[in-house]
C-alpha cells in the first residue's frame, strides 16, 4: 500500500528526505479511534529521512513535524535521529476568524493559513458578513460590497464609557481572491469554512437593503453599524428575505468547496419581530405561534437550500433552542449544556466553549492587558480545552471588535491558538499544562522567528496595550453565570423534550 510520493536530495543513493504514502498508517491510526486520513511517521536517522503519511494530508502534518525539529531560528544544526508519529483526535480542528468587525486582507489570510497549518490545525472559518461589514460578493446584490463594506466611524473601547471615533474601515474580498484562498488553503490541508450571518447580525445587509428589514419598526439604516454588541435588527420573514439569503448561500457554495457552509444563527433578538404589524401577519399566514417561531422558520429553509446545494450547514448554537432539520452541525459556544444539548439529539458538533476558547478575552486578570471584554482567558486555561465525547472537534474563535489590526489578531490568538490546536490534536483529558508549558519556549521561538506579535508569557509589552481606553472586565463566575442565563430556553426545552419522552 505504500507508494512514493517524491523526494528531494541525493539521486545517487545517498542520504535523502523521502515522501511516502502509506494507506496502513491509517488504518492503524483508526484501529486505536483516531482520524485515519492525517496519521503520520517520520523517520530520521543517518542514512535519511523518511515522512510517511496516510495520506498526502499526513504526509504534509508529518512534514510539519520535521520542519519543527529545526532550529527555531534557522541556524544550520543537525537534525536529531528519531521516530515521530501520531494521527489527530478529531477531524475538525480549526480557528475562527471574525473578518467582519475588522476586515484583514488576503495576503493576511494567507498568513495566517500558514500558521494554522503550522499548528496542524485543518479548519479556518471566516465570519465574512455581520452588523458592522459584508465581506464577500453575491450576484444580483451589488450594493453589498458598495455600501455594507464600509463604515465611517467605529466603537473605542467597550462599556457605558465607550465613545463612537471617526475613522474609515473597509474592505472585502473579490469572488477571484477567494477562489485563491481556497486552493491556498488546500495545498496546506487547511479548509475554508465560510460562514454568512442570517437572520440576525445583518446591520450591514439591511444598509445595503432596507427592504429586506422590518421596516415599519425601528428607524433605517444608511450604514453598517458603528457600534458592537446584540443589534435588534432581523430580517423580516419575508419572500425577499428568503430570496436574498438563498443568493448569498449560494455565492459562498460556488466559490468555497467547503462540505460545511455556515448560516449563523447567534444572538437573534425577536424584538423586531414582536413588534412588527407586518411581521404578525406574516407569522400568522405562515401558521407560527409566536416570534420565537421565526428563527426556526428561517433556519428551516436556509438548511434546506445548503442541501440541496449539496452540502452541511453549520450554525450557531442558538438553533437549537427550536427544531433542528437534518443536515446541520452545531458550533456549541455557549458552553458544555450547548455541547451536551446537541449530542443528546444526535446532533454533530464542533466544540467553542467560549470560557477555553474565545481568544479575544483578556488573556490575565491584569489591567495591562488591552480593553478587557469578558472573563480572563489564560493559555493555562485554553489548555483545559475539553471535547464532550462524540463530537467532532473543535475551534478557536476570534472576535475582532477590539482587534483592528493584525499584531492585535496575534496578540488575541498567540500562544493559546498552540494550546488549544495541542488539545484538539490529542484529545480526552487534558495532560498537566507543565509539560506543554516547558516546550512553549522553543514554540515562542519559532513564533517570533515567523514574525508573530505575540503576547509574551509575562504580560502584554508597551505597545500591546491600550492605556486610557475603556474595557468592561467580568469574572469567570460572573461570565458562567451570564452564560447559565443564556442557554436558559435551551435548558427549557431539553427538559420539555424529556418530559414529553417520559409522557
Ligand atoms: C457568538 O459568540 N455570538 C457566537
Amino acid at each position: 500500500a505504500a507508494a512514493t510520493l517524491g523526494g528531494l536530495g541525493d539521486d545517487d543513493g545517498g542520504p535523502c528526505i523521502r515522501l511516502v504514502v502509506d494507506e496502513t498508517l491509517g488504518d492503524d491510526a483508526a484501529a486505536v479511534g483516531r482520524i485515519g486520513g492525517e496519521a503520520f511517521r517520520v523517520s530520521v536517522s543517518e542514512s535519511g529521512i523518511e515522512v510517511r503519511g496516510a495520506t498526502p494530508a499526513g504526509v504534509y502534518r508529518g512534514a510539519t513535524v520535521l520542519r519543527q525539529l529545526r532550529d527555531p531560528e534557522g541556524a544550520a544544526t543537525p537534525i536529531p535521529a528519531g521516530v515521530w508519529e501520531g494521527a489527530p483526535a478529531y477531524a475538525w480542528r480549526g480557528a475562527m476568524l471574525d473578518v467582519a468587525r475588522h476586515f484583514r486582507t488576503v495576503e493576511e489570510v494567507r498568513r495566517l493559513i500558514d500558521l494554522l497549518a503550522d499548528h496542524r490545525l485543518n479548519v479556518l472559518h471566516l465570519h465574512l458578513t455581520d452588523d458592522q461589514g459584508w465581506r464577500f460578493e453575491v450576484p444580483g446584490f451589488p450594493r453589498l460590497t458598495e455600501v455594507g463594506a464600509r463604515r465611517a466611524a467605529t466603537q473605542r473601547g467597550h462599556g457605558p464609557l465607550a465613545t463612537v471615533e471617526p475613522g474609515i474601515h473597509e474592505g472585502f474580498y473579490t469572488t477571484a481572491e477567494l477562489r485563491d484562498l481556497v486552493r491556498y488553503a488546500a495545498d496546506r490541508f487547511v479548509t475554508l469554512v465560510p460562514e454568512v450571518e442570517l437572520p440576525g447580525h445583518v446591520q450591514a445587509a439591511l444598509a445595503a437593503y432596507p427592504e429586506l428589514g422590518n421596516t415599519d419598526v425601528g428607524d433605517p439604516v444608511d450604514s453598517p453599524w458603528e457600534r458592537f454588541g446584540v443589534n435588534p435588527r432581523t430580517l423580516a420573514p419575508t419572500e425577499a428575505s428568503l430570496v436574498f439569503g438563498r443568493a448569498a448561500i449560494d455565492a459562498l457554495c460556488d466559490v468555497f468547496d467547503s462540505e460545511w457552509i455556515g448560516i449563523g444563527g447567534d444572538e437573534v433578538p425577536v424584538t423586531e419581530w414582536e413588534q412588527s404589524a407586518a411581521a404578525a401577519t406574516r407569522m400568522q399566514e405562515l401558521g407560527l405561534a409566536s416570534a420565537h417561531d421565526v428563527q426556526p422558520w428561517f433556519t428551516a429553509h436556509f438548511v434546506a437550500h445548503v442541501r440541496a446545494r449539496g452540502r452541511t450547514a453549520l450554525a450557531w448554537d442558538e438553533v437549537l433552542e427550536g427544531d433542528v432539520p437534518d443536515g446541520v452541525r452545531i458550533l456549541a459556544w455557549r458552553g458544555p449544556v450547548a455541547m451536551r444539548a446537541a449530542l443528546s439529539r444526535g446532533i454533530e458538533v464542533v466544540a467553542c466553549p467560549d470560557l477555553e476558547v474565545y481568544l479575544d478575552y483578556p488573556q490575565s486578570e491584569s489591567a495591562e492587558e488591552p480593553i478587557r471584554v469578558g472573563p480572563p482567558l489564560t493559555i493555562e486555561r485554553a489548555y483545559t480545552l475539553r471535547v464532550e465525547d462524540g463530537a467532532v472537534g473543535g475551534q478557536a474563535n476570534v472576535w475582532s471588535e477590539h482587534l483592528p489590526t493584525r499584531d492585535r489578531v496575534d496578540f488575541a490568538m498567540f500562544p493559546r491558538l498552540a494550546a488549544i490546536a495541542e488539545r484538539l490534536w490529542e484529545g480526552g483529558e487534558p495532560a498537566p499544562y507543565a509539560d506543554f508549558g516547558r516546550r512553549l519556549s522553543t514554540h515562542l521561538r519559532r513564533l517570533r522567528a515567523a514574525g508573530v506579535r505575540y503576547r509574551p508569557l509575562d504580560g502584554p509589552a508597551p505597545d500591546q496595550r491600550r492605556p486610557g481606553v475603556p474595557g468592561k472586565p467580568l469574572t469567570i463566575e460572573a461570565r458562567e453565570h451570564i452564560v447559565a442565563g443564556l442557554v436558559a430556553r435551551l435548558l427549557e426545552r431539553s427538559h420539555n423534550a424529556s418530559a414529553e419522552y417520559r409522557n
